[in-house]
């Protein structure tokens, strides 16, 4: 299987490469990069005129429900709206039901993921056993089975002496913590961000302290353990500086922010709407500006969505619904639009940020066109425009507050290990 794609505009990180030029795939690899390939007469041709050719995206944070909660998300719809997002690796969170702490639930989400081949499913390994924040997991056996990571996301563990012996089992293991900031005893029972809105709606409030102060905590037990620390879902003014002075510090640590957190605030919220409701929530317009700040000179250096889809009737309870926003079928074009199209971030920012850096962090072998790389592709056309409409998404979620919303850019082939698994 031959696939020969023209003209597009390739951005390639690894190489600092952004050019017009032709890719020639092979057997699943990428055989050639050239300003003309010509005389290949038994691919398959793409015309990328006017559009981008990156490597695949990778989102570090995703739901998928599967085993468990398969009336929200499957393995299956999660994997066709990667692919539709153009995300050809994605790292599912390990609270589905059974918690995936054990190599069996592993092991059905590798196998399930392959045989469904729309995407690159990574299991993420529990922290703890049942995510009861107790008992450490069998870190080097899951690791063994396929994890790329462990983390406890959806809570934090809240006791430090267990998280810092999980920490320095990964550093053994070498594997990344992925860690959800949030002290569960400073939340009591909050909704939204603590502030104005939250008074205006008379909710309550969750404030800045509940995330930072376990950020903090988790910043110090890397730097005693050397543990791999990436915070997730950055939403706090103050993640900014935490995160940059630790590493000026030499601290392995590094942050991701999601689209829904630079692209709204509080004040963006028109009532009592579950679309609205995520953990952590949107919060004030200072900590989005600030987030903004900080993709911009790279303190944040990966994008993520925290794709987590819940069923219409769950959210239907405004902001007593569980928290949690659908994101993988709108990350191009809201970053496109809000980061990109403002001249915030660069076009290869916005490829770094989501496919070369999370590459990095996780260290797999894709996230790059280099000539000998697996061919996971995405080829997106930057100034298509549309508007974002929940009806359109192949996801079992349609929970998200950007409905109607008039976006740029849209992902047109997703190519995964040399073979087209997405074409809008
Ligand atoms: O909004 C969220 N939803 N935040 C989390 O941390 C968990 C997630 C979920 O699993 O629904
Ligand atoms: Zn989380
Ligand atoms: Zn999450």
């Amino acid at each position: 299987m031959k696939i020969l794609i023209k003209n597009g505009r390739v951005i390639n990180p690894s190489e600092k490469l952004d050019k017009v030029m032709d890719v020639l795939v092979e057997d699943g690899k990428i055989t050639k990069k050239a300003e003309k390939i010509e005389g290949i007469d038994d691919a398959l041709e793409i015309d990328a005129s006017g559009m981008w050719v990156t490597p695949g995206l990778i989102d570090m944070h995703v739901h998928f429900r599967d085993p468990g909660f398969t009336y929200k998300e499957d393995i299956e719809s999660g994997s066709n709206a990667a692919a539709r997002g153009g995300f050809t690796t994605v790292c599912a969170m390990p609270n589905t039901k059974p918690v995936t702490d054990s190599v069996d639930v592993v092991k059905y989400i590798v196998e399930k993921s392959k045989e469904i081949h729309k995407t690159n499913v990574l299991p993420v390994g529990s922290v703890t056993m049942g995510m009861e924040g107790k008992e450490v997991t069998d870190i080097f056996a899951l690791k063994e089975a396929g994890i790329c990571a462990i983390s406890e996301d959806g809570k934090s563990v809240m006791n430090s002496s267990v998280y810092r012996k999980a920490m320095k089992k990964a550093c053994e293991a070498n594997l990344p913590v992925l860690a959800h900031c949030e002290d569960i005893n400073l939340v009591d029972g909050g909704v939204m961000n603590m502030g104005d809105k939250s008074e205006e709606l008379g909710m309550k409030g969750i404030s800045n302290a509940v995330e930072d102060i376990i950020a903090s905590r988790d910043i110090l037990l890397a730097k005693e353990t050397g543990a791999r620390l990436h915070l997730c879902h950055c939403s706090t003014k103050d993640s900014v500086t935490m995160i940059k002075e630790a590493r000026e510090d030499g601290i392995d640590v590094s942050g991701e922010v999601c689209p829904h957190h630079f692209s709204m605030c509080s004040d963006d919220i028109t009532g009592d709407d579950g679309n609205f409701k995520m953990n952590p929530p949107l919060r004030s317009r200072e900590d989005m500006e600030a987030l903004i700040q900080g993709l911009k000179d790279d303190v944040f250096t990966v994008i993520s969505t925290d794709h987590a889809p819940h069923s219409t009737e769950e959210k239907k309870n405004g902001f007593k619904s569980p928290f949690g926003i659908v994101g993988l079928e709108t990350s191009v074009a809201l970053t496109m639009t809000k980061l990109v199209k403002k001249g915030i971030i660069t076009p290869m920012q916005m490829v770094e940020k989501m496919s070369f850096n999370p590459a990095n962090r996780l260290g797999i072998d894709r996230g790059t066109l280099d000539q000998g790389a697996v061919a996971d592709i995405t080829i997106i056309d930057p100034d298509a425009e549309y508007e974002i409409h929940a009806s359109d998404f192949v996801s079992k979620g349609t929970n998200m507050p950007f409905e109607g919303w008039k976006v740029n850019g849209k992902v047109k082939f997703t190519i995964l290990d040399g073979e087209v698994v997405y074409h809008d």
